[in-house]
This record gives C-alpha cells, sequence and structure tokens, in this order.
C-alpha cells in the first residue's frame, strides 16, 4: 500500500521516480504522482489509474524536468481514487510539496483547526492536512517546521517533503510505516524499500521512528527530533537487481515458487550447525523457555497460516500450550496476557497495520515479542524483542509463496530449538529431525520438477466455481493456505475445512462434480481422511489427493492423486503446499488473471 521514491542528483529526477514507482507497483495503488523542483517553483504531476497513465501524461517523465523530486503510488484510503486525491499534496501557497505513505489519526481535527486559520482543502485526503501544517508552521527553517508537523500529527507516516525555499536538499521522516535511505555517488534517495532503488545502490539506512533525514545530492544526514545529528550504520544490501525482476518469468509468483529450495537453504542453513540449531538471534535463554507459560502466535493472512501450523508443531514438540489468533481480532479482544507469555509475530513485509497493532498491545501487557520477518529493519522487526529474519529475499508477487515456506521453516527450528532445551527430544529424535529439515529444499525442488503435473490437474478444473479443500491436523492448517493462494487470485469461491467438520452444514454444498481437494499426508489420521473423501465422493464430488509416496490407498478413493516426498510428520507442510501453491497460479493462468496483482489486493497491508 503506498509507495514512496525521492531523489536528488545530477540527473533528471522525474524518470528515476518514474522507474522507482514501476518497482513498487507490487505494494497495491490506483494513483500515483510525482513532484520535481523545476528551479523556480514545484512542478506536480498526477493521475489515477496505473503508472502507465502518469508516464504518458509526463512523456516518461522527460516533460517535468529538475534533477530533485518525489513520487508517489496511493492505494485509496481517504477519498476515492481520483487525480485530486493522489499525492503529491502542494500546501496552500505551493511552497510545499507532500507525499505521505501511512494514516493520520487526528487529521479530522487538524483540518478543522486549519480551516479555521483560513487554510482551503482541495482534497479528501488526511495527507493534506500535512502540507498545510508545513505552511502554518514555516518561519524560513524546514527542520523547525517538520519538527512541529510531527509533534501534532498522530498515527503512522513516511514522510518526503519539497520545499521550493530549498532548491538544494529535501527532508524526510517516518514513524510506523516503511521508508529506507539510499546513499548513492553523488545521488542520494528515499524508498518504501530498497527494490525502488537497487538499480541505483545497494548502500542503505535504516530510520528509527521519527528519525527525520535531509537529503542533499552530496550528503545525507539524519537528526532526531532535539535536532541533533544521528550517526547512522550504513547496510549493504546483498540482493542484486535481479532479485527484484521477473528474470524470463512471466509473473513474479512463478518465480518465487521456483526459489523456494534456495530460500529455504538460506533460512535453515545457517542456523544449524555442527547437528544444532543456533538461534543466535534470539536472547531467550533456557531458564526463560522453560518459564514460558503460554504461546500466542498472531499475525495476518497467509503468516496467520504459518500460525496454524505452528501451533500443532510446538505443542506437539515442546507440550507449551499455544493460541494463534488473527491480529485483527486479537488487539480487541482483551487477550489475557501477561510477562511469562511468549508471543510469536509472524509477516513477511514487517509493516501489516494489524500485526504491528497486535505486537503492540501484547508488549503493553508485558510479553515478550519474538518475529518472523522477512524485511529487515521493518517495524515489527524493529519493535520486537526478538526478530529471526527468513531470509527469503524480496517478495514481489502479491500472493505469498517463499515468505510462507521460509516461515514454516523457522516455525520448526524454534519448535526443535525449544524442545531441545526442555529435554522433549532424545538426541537420535533431535538428529533425525535436523536431518529432515536440511533435506526439505531437495524435496521441495524434487516437487517442482514435476509441476506439469499440478498444470494438468488444473487445466481439468480452472472452470470451477467453487473448491473445497479439506484435511485434518497440519493438513487443514494446509487446506487454508491452499485455498486462500486459489481463491486470492483465481477469484475462483474455495473453502478449506477441517475434514471431519464437512459433515456438520457444510457438505450439503457438495453436488455432482464439486471439486474437493483432500490433504492425507499425516500417518495418523490418513484413515481417518480417506472416509472423509469417501463421504464427499457418495454426493457426487471429484476428489483430488494430495498424499506422500508412502501412502497408497489414496488411489482406491480419489480421482486423481499428486505425491509429494515422504518427510518427518511435522515437516509435510512445506510440502504439501507446493502443489497447492502451483494449482492456485496455473489455474489463475489459465482464467487470464492478474497473477502477481490481484484485484483489490495490495502486498503490504498498512492500514487497520
Ligand atoms: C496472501 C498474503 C497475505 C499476507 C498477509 C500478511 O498470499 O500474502 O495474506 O500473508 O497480508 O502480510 P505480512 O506477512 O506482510 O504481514
Amino acid at each position: 500500500m503506498c509507495g514512496i521514491v525521492g531523489y536528488i542528483g545530477e540527473n533528471q529526477a522525474a524518470p528515476i521516480l518514474l522507474d522507482g514507482l514501476s518497482k513498487l507497483e507490487y505494494r497495491g495503488y490506483d494513483s500515483a504522482g510525482i513532484a520535481v523542483f523545476n528551479d523556480y517553483n514545484l512542478e506536480v504531476a498526477k493521475a489515477k489509474g496505473r503508472l502507465s497513465v502518469l508516464a504518458e501524461k509526463t512523456d516518461n517523465g522527460c516533460g517535468v524536468r529538475g534533477s530533485m523530486g518525489i513520487g508517489h503510488t496511493r492505494w485509496a484510503t481517504h477519498g476515492e481514487p481520483s487525480d485530486v486525491n493522489s499525492h503529491p499534496h502542494l500546501s496552500m501557497s505551493g511552497r510545499f510539496a507532500v507525499v505521505h505513505n501511512g494514516i493520520i489519526e487526528n487529521y479530522i481535527s487538524l483540518k478543522k483547526e486549519l480551516s479555521g486559520k483560513g487554510f482551503e482543502f482541495i482534497s479528501e485526503t488526511d495527507t493534506e492536512v500535512i502540507a498545510h501544517l508545513f505552511e502554518y508552521y514555516y518561519n524560513g527553517d524546514i527542520m523547525d517546521a517538520m519538527i512541529k508537523v510531527i509533534n501534532r500529527v498522530e498515527g503512522s507516516y513516511a514522510l518526503g517533503v519539497l520545499c521550493s525555499e530549498y532548491p538544494d536538499q529535501f527532508i524526510a521522516v517516518r514513524k510506523s510505516s516503511p521508508m529506507i535511505v539510499g546513499l548513492g555517488d553523488n545521488e542520494n534517495f528515499i524508498a518504501s524499500d530498497v527494490t525502488a532503488i537497487l538499480k541505483y545502490t545497494r548502500d542503505i539506512y535504516y530510520l528509527d521512528d521519527n528519525e527525520v533525514v535531509v537529503l542533499k545530492k552530496d550528503s545525507v544526514k539524519v537528526f532526531n527530533k532535539d535536532k541533533e545529528e544521528v550517526i547512522k550504520e550504513k547496510f549493504t544490501v546483498d540482493w542484486d537487481v535481479s532479485a527484484a525482476e521477473k528474470g524470463g518469468y512471466e509473473h513474479f509468483m512463478m518465480k518465487e515458487i521456483e526459489e523456494q529450495p534456495k530460500a529455504l537453504r538460506d533460512t535453515i542453513s545457517p542456523r544449524i550447525k555442527d547437528g544444532k540449531i543456533v538461534l543466535d538471534d534470539i536472547s531467550l535463554t533456557t531458564k526463560d523457555i522453560k518459564n514460558i507459560n503460554k504461546i500466542y502466535i498472531v499475525a495476518c493472512g497467509s503468516a496467520y497460516h504459518t500460525g496454524v501450523v505452528g501451533k500443532y508443531v510446538i505443542e506437539k514438540m515442546c507440550r507449551i500450550p499455544v493460541e494463534v489468533q488473527v491480529a485483527s481480532e486479537f488487539r480487541y479482544c482483551d487477550p489475557i496476557i501477561n510477562n511469562n507469555d511468549l508471543v510469536i509475530v509472524i509477516s513477511q513485509s514487517g509493516e501489516t497495520a494489524d500485526t504491528l497493532a497486535a505486537l503492540k498491545e501484547a508488549k503493553n501487557h508485558g510479553a515478550r515479542i519474538l518475529s518472523i520477518v522477512n524485511v529487515v529493519g521493518s517495524a515489527i522487526a524493529n519493535a520486537s524483542d526478538d526478530v529471526i529474519y527468513t531470509w527469503a529475499g524480496p517478495e514481489i508477487a502479491v500472493a505469498t509463496t517463499k515468505a510462507y515456506s521460509t516461515q514454516l521453516a523457522v516455525i520448526y527450528l524454534i519448535a526443535a530449538y525449544m524442545a531441545e532445551k526442555l529435554g522433549m527430544l532424545t538426541s537420535g529424535e533431535y538428529a533425525k529431525f535436523i536431518e529432515e529439515i536440511e533435506s526439505l529444499p531437495d524435496k521441495v525442488e524434487e516437487i517442482l520438477k514435476s509441476k506439469e503435473e499440478v498444470q494438468y490437474l488444473a487445466s481439468k478444473f480452472f472452470n470451477c466455481h467453487s473448491i473445497f479443500f479439506i484435511g485434518r491436523n497440519l493438513d487443514y492448517a494446509v487446506s487454508m493456505e491452499g485455498s486462500l493462494k486459489l481463491k486470492e487470485i483465481s477469484y475462483i469461491h474455495s473453502e478449506a475445512y477441517a475434514a471431519g467438520e464437512l459433515k456438520h452444514g457444510t457438505i450439503s454444498l457438495i453436488e455432482d462434480g464439486t471439486l474437493v481437494i483432500a490433504l492425507a499426508t499425516g500417518q495418523e489420521l490418513f484413515d481417518k481422511t480417506v472416509s472423509n473423501v469417501k463421504e464427499v465422493k457418495a454426493r457426487g464430488a471429484v476428489v483430488m489427493g494430495i498424499t506422500t509416496e508412502k501412502h497408497e490407498n489414496m488411489e482406491d478413493v480419489a480421482d486423481y492423486i499428486v505425491k509429494i516426498p515422504a518427510t518427518h510428520e511435522m515437516l509435510l507442510p512445506s510440502l504439501t503446499v507446493i502443489p497447492l501453491q502451483l494449482f492456485g497460479y496455473y489455474v489463475a493462468s489459465l482464467k487470464g488473471c492478474d497473477i502477481d496483482k490481484p484485484r483489490n489486493l495490495a502486498k503490504s497491508v498498512t492500514v487497520e
């Protein structure tokens, strides 16, 4: 949601801003705009719709001249997608141009106050109050104005601000919304994430909340709210440009599905040393682990589905009670937490508003926060006591694949790490588990080699109106993810059900030809799931079974079978999910859907 890019240097800003914004398209948006200082004033171009409309309007940026500018892709929250509501917003005199990602929660009272002082508003956005506040507080010193503005606004913001009286610099700040600073050679940048500027530099600063950055062509200075300079550590991003490009694939989603073996290796290998799981990243001691009373796992969407797997795995291996909650519910359910509870927060982007708010809620109750995050330096990572990063690399497709898989891997590592510390595993069991975790990337690779089988099945079913996924225990947890993957990108209605629950109502929806995808990979409950498959078959369902190479009885009941390699029971979700990701992808592709950017969705959901 909303993407920001800013540039100052020796080159023309507008083409660089448009290029950077194109790398942020995946975040989701419905309008775009740029503001450039053209030697005299701030020139703004905005357009509703795709970035290509703005590119056309500005002759690919060539029509807006100047070497300092800010750009924005807007995902509408306050006010419909329209030219006037798009960013950048100008202050009344045109002296300030502002781009904003986040939500200003007290904008209504600020708007009233500013209206009373004669400021006129032309948009419905919360952002316009910021432009006017700059004007109101400006006394010739832009830094002063910035501090006053951030002292007045409540909520979340990443802001890029141009002032026509400062032709050689622009200023930016962030709080609870993402923004990084890119350090180039005689050029500097701000961006919502590194993918936007990777082509120009890999050296970056992460900003903490309310750090204000002043960017000139040849210098970058960061200040705290007391206007004291803060010396920042420079990070060099080790992804190259190709990590954020399609590299010959038709869609990012397929590229990312194929990248899963590597992402898993990168996430798992550095954390296994001499046959032991080493979680250097976290400060939880054995004593802390023994004192854990209860674990909460809090997340949204697919990350929540990782949590559902986590509940089964951690409870089984560690015998600690685990409660999984969607973040948007957790924060409002007055959770019963105390300081002996561990809250595991899972997020690819590290900036999901509900997840971040849930984290803060848990922290207020004194819980310790361990987060599993993909984006280094993100708000959720920064707010946690401990972070374990998933080394999945940039994930561009809206539908997550490699981030989900690496989150699962981290859950397994945490579960086995804690189980070992709690004395719940014999040394043989521990060694076997580690060996199986290490073999996951190869097994995923093996499944991907026969992806055409899944493509064939997709070609048989892409016209379905409704598809059910069923499974028990871990298979149920993966069913949820399979169902979400399918529906979000193919727009086919789909539901995931615990296999034993169908007959309590949902089975009435099964009729001749309804496709049921039945996951039966676990040994213990295999026969029970097979019985449920028979129940739906008896009502006319067509069944696609997903099972392991160990199980043969599935052939007798299912119409189609997809087999995955065998592994430790707890690790099966990592393998089961792969054919389901492929199925969703191929169905959406056959339907001609916009796979990487499904309708109505944004990659990072920074609003409640
Ligand atoms: C679905 C998907 C979403 C995200 C959810 C949480 O494919 O990607 O359901 O999992 O929006 O996002 P993060 O993990 O960034 O907090």
